[in-house]
């Protein structure tokens, strides 16, 4: 009754809400109020009409691929700055002006992007206008076009810590304050509930907003989150390491028994360090083969096992999953041209050599391929040490959130090749730590054969979680917590199945019947 009286409740409004929006079409900087922000000085205000945009997006985290296209809307853009930080901050706010549908969407990022530039295929907030949101993102003050980190330092040496800020935490907070007064002065109302979206930096974002804005986001999603990012933005460079430390073995001693085929066949020659766990395994002349998946094998290990120092013998942070796709992701290789044909190099993660270069060495040129284990090691607890309280976003002391009645959702794919799932795991079993109900307003799912926010090649072709912003919009507004997400086989339109992926630590288990039935599964 107390149900139904409350869905009668949302719907008066939101048919008033619908009144409201047709008396107002007044799109210009004279009929939104100027938004305010303590901190920020606005530098430019602009609101204008815009109708029929149509973009292809691409699957990124609860977002599904498509064309999506909005009637008419208010186009609206903010620019500021906080005085004394030299930074130029844009956020974009688009208000669909029929079928509002009540709620505010702040949209995350991805890798180095703060939020997407119009007319990317990472563009969430397309999509939620288009789903009758209220949406919302920012730049983060870099330009999200160049994910390159050119902006990270101020001179050479000096780390540019104010856009660090931005891009971790500050202008996520901004944007939504921003956002909000933007969406109440345009419908003349304030949004009944707000929504964060995010996957991957998205995930991260949702977490940091959750710990430190906690009362900005009724709803987070806060998908395939990039915690812990000091420590495993190194840690992916890791198998690279050890793969570049080979490949450089092997380019170094390669000639040296005559033929340069790749192979090292004459190990009496080879000056390279013989105390490195590389040179160890390199069997020359005449197990020729047995070199290369010798090393390869290391390699392989260490992209599941994750960082181990050598000195202490302490695992530094997790690995991949054993069916993670290892050459599309943290132990790629390239095939570079020479003056005498081709050679076979490390192809690293950008973030991730780009993090230690400007970030720990702050130094553009600085040899990531020349570190050694004993640099490599330093680098990680230089990492963890400065930059900890500013881009870890791990606390698990969620108990703001939970009290402002706040709800969170986080999937990791397992098959994902960037971001170690083993850390969504940790995370929140450091929540529980601190909140044995936390399940109450915060729910894990790992979902089987799923990359990172999207499906892959070959292993990561999995069934795909859909409906997902739906599902936490149950929760919050009518207290319906999900136990399972409803994943769907979006790879293989003709084999199209459905399959729940059961909430953390339950597993799906299969008791028998039609494989592609949802029914023949249950969470144990
Ligand atoms: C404000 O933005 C508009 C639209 O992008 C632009 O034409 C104008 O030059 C900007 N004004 C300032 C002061 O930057
Ligand atoms: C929205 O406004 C900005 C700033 O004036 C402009 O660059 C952009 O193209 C506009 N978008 C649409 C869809 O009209
Ligand atoms: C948008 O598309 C609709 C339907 O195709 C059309 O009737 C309308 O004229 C278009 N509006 C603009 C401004 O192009
Ligand atoms: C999006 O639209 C383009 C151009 O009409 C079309 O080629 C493409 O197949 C569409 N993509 C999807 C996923 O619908
Ligand atoms: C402010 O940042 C711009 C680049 O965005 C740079 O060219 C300029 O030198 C900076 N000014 C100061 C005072 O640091
Ligand atoms: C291997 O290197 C050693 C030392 O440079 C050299 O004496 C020897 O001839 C080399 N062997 C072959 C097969 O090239
Ligand atoms: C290494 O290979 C060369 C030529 O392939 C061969 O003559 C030599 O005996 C081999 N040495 C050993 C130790 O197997
Ligand atoms: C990740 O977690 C799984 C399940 O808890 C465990 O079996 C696996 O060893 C872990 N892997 C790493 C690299 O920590
Ligand atoms: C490439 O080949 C030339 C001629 O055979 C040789 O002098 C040179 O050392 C080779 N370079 C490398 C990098 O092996
Ligand atoms: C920057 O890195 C390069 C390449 O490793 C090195 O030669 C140079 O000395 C470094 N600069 C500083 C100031 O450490
Ligand atoms: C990396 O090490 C190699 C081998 O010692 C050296 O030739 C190269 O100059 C180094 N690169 C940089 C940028 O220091
Ligand atoms: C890994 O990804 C690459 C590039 O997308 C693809 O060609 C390959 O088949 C994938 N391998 C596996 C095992 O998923």
């Amino acid at each position: 009754m107390k149900g139904l009286l409350s869905a009668f409740i949302l719907l008066v409004e939101l048919s008033l809400t619908r009144l409201v929006i047709t008396a107002q079409q007044c799109c210009s900087p004279q009929c939104i109020a100027l938004p305010t922000l303590f901190g920020a000085h606005i530098l430019n205000f602009t609101a204008a009409p815009a109708s029929n945009y149509t973009a292809l997006v691409g699957q990124n985290g609860a977002v599904l691929t498509g064309n999506y296209t909005i009637g008419q809307f208010c186009n609206v853009s903010i620019q500021y700055t906080h005085p004394g930080w030299n930074d130029t901050i844009n956020v974009r706010v688009w208000l669909p002006m029929d079928g509002w549908n009540g709620r505010f969407q702040g949209t995350g990022g991805g890798g180095w992007t703060t939020g997407a530039y119009q007319g990317s295929t990472s563009d969430y907030v397309l999509p939620a206008v288009a789903n009758g949101y209220a949406a919302a993102n920012t730049d983060g003050g870099h330009d999200s076009n160049l994910a390159h980190p050119d902006w990270a330092l101020s001179s050479p040496g000096n780390v540019n810590f104010f856009l660090l800020q931005d891009f971790a935490s500050v202008a996520l907070s901004d944007m939504t304050i921003l956002g909000k007064q933007v969406t109440q002065s345009f419908y003349g109302r304030a949004p009944y509930r707000s929504y964060w979206n995010g996957c991957s930096t998205g995930g991260r974002q949702g977490l940091m907003l959750a710990q430190r804005f906690p009362d900005l986001y009724d709803g987070i999603l806060a998908l395939a989150p990039a915690i812990n990012w000091d420590s495993f933005i190194v840690a992916e460079y890791w198998a690279q390491h050890l793969d570049a430390y080979t490949l450089a073995a092997i380019a170094a001693c390669d000639g040296l028994d005559g033929v340069i085929d790749g192979i090292v066949s004459n190990e009496t020659a080879c000056n390279f360090d013989p105390t490195s766990i590389v040179g160890q395994i390199f069997m020359c002349n005449g197990t020729v083969p047995r070199q290369y998946s010798g090393a390869g094998a290391i390699i392989v290990k260490a992209a599941w096992t994750g960082p181990v120092n050598p000195v202490s013998g302490k695992r530094e942070w997790y690995g991949l999953n054993k069916d993670a796709n290892l050459t599309a992701g943290i132990v790629g290789t390239q095939t570079i041209a020479t003056a005498n044909g081709t050679t076979t190099v490390g192809a690293p993660f950008s973030i991730s050599t780009d993090w230690i270069k400007y970030f720990i060495a702050c130094n553009a040129s600085y040899a990531v391929t020349n570190m050694t284990d004993a640099a490599y090691f330093a680098n990680l607890h230089q990492s963890r040490n400065r930059y900890a309280g500013i881009i870890d976003t791990s606390d698990p002391d969620l108990s703001l959130f939970k009290s402002n009645g706040g709800k969170m959702i986080t999937w990791h794919g397992m098959t994902d090749r960037l971001i170690f799932p083993n850390g969504s795991v940790d995370y929140y079993q450091r929540v529980l730590e601190q909140d044995p109900n936390a399940a109450d307003f915060y729910r894990l799912f790992l979902v089987p054969g799923v990359e990172h926010c999207r499906n892959g090649p070959v292993a990561g072709m999995g069934p795909y979680p859909v409906d997902v912003l739906d599902t936490l919009v149950q929760w919050v507004e009518n207290g319906r917590a999900p136990n399972v997400l409803l994943t769907k086989n979006l790879s293989s339109p003709t084999q199209s199945y459905s399959r729940n992926v059961c909430v953390w630590p339950k597993v799906q288990t299969y008791v028998g019947g039609d494989a592609s039935a949802t029914s023949s599964f249950v969470c144990v």
